[in-house]
């Protein structure tokens, strides 16, 4: 089975309390999903590979370390996760981007694909897949299956705030996607929402509602 982490450092937890909170503006949400991401970054990214090189410094010559495994796409589920590709993006510069939009019916909580494009070599990169919440876990399948579909090979789930129905729905279909959020909450009420979750991250992020 895929390993669930919580990245449960101070920062994370502190800047999570303020986007639950309903009164958080929509500059300060999206100000603190990026920085949240920024952070989660330096977590999901622990176990990148590195080789030894031979460099000359100013004073002697010395064998140091420098990243030697696969590149990285970072591939946001839209609307929600492009909110945090920024973040991820300033500690890894040289990412790729691509997109994958899914929507969630509000009635069925099914999801629907609506776009995908990726990096060319997908099948090359390490793939860290963003989005804010993971819910029933219907999309993140979805985008996860898209990317296997292409070609993708390594891939690892980032999440805010995940409930367990989601945790385990993806774990059961992908035993190969490790899953990192910053909290796991509660329950889903009766409306497919996580308790006590954020609300709906879209629409806090773009100020949509
Ligand atoms: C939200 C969220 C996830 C999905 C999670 O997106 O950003 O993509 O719901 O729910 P699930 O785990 O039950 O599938 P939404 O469908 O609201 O679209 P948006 O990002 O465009 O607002
Ligand atoms: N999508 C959201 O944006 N929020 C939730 O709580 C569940 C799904």
């Amino acid at each position: 089975m895929s390993k669930f982490t919580v990245i449960d450092h101070p920062l994370i937890q502190h800047k999570l309390r303020i986007l639950r909170d309903k009164n958080t503006s929509t500059k300060d949400f999206r100000e603190l999903v990026d920085e949240i991401a920024a952070l989660m970054a330096y977590e999901v990214s622990r176990d990148m590979q590195l080789e030894d090189v031979e460099i000359q410094t100013p004073i002697a010559k010395t064998t140091v370390k420098q990243l030697s495994g696969k590149k990285v796409a970072v591939v946001p589920i839209l609307r929600a996760g492009l909110g945090m590709v920024d973040g991820v993006v300033k500690l890894i510069p040289a990412a790729r981007i691509g997109h994958i939009g899914m929507y969630r019916d509000e009635k069925t909580l099914e999801p629907h694909e609506y776009f995908v494009k990726l990096p060319e070599d997908i099948d090359k990169r390490e793939v860290i897949l963003v989005d804010p919440m993971l819910a029933t876990g219907g999309s993140a399948k979805d985008a996860i299956a898209a990317l296997k579909k292409r070609g993708a090979k390594t891939i690892k789930l980032m999440v805010l705030v995940a409930a367990p129905e989601g945790v385990k729905a993806v774990q059961a279909a992908f035993g190969d996607v490790d899953i990192f959020a910053a909290a796991l909450d509660d329950h889903l009420n009766e409306n497919g929402y996580i308790v006590p979750g954020l609300g709906d991250a879209g629409d806090r992020l773009f100020g949509t509602k």
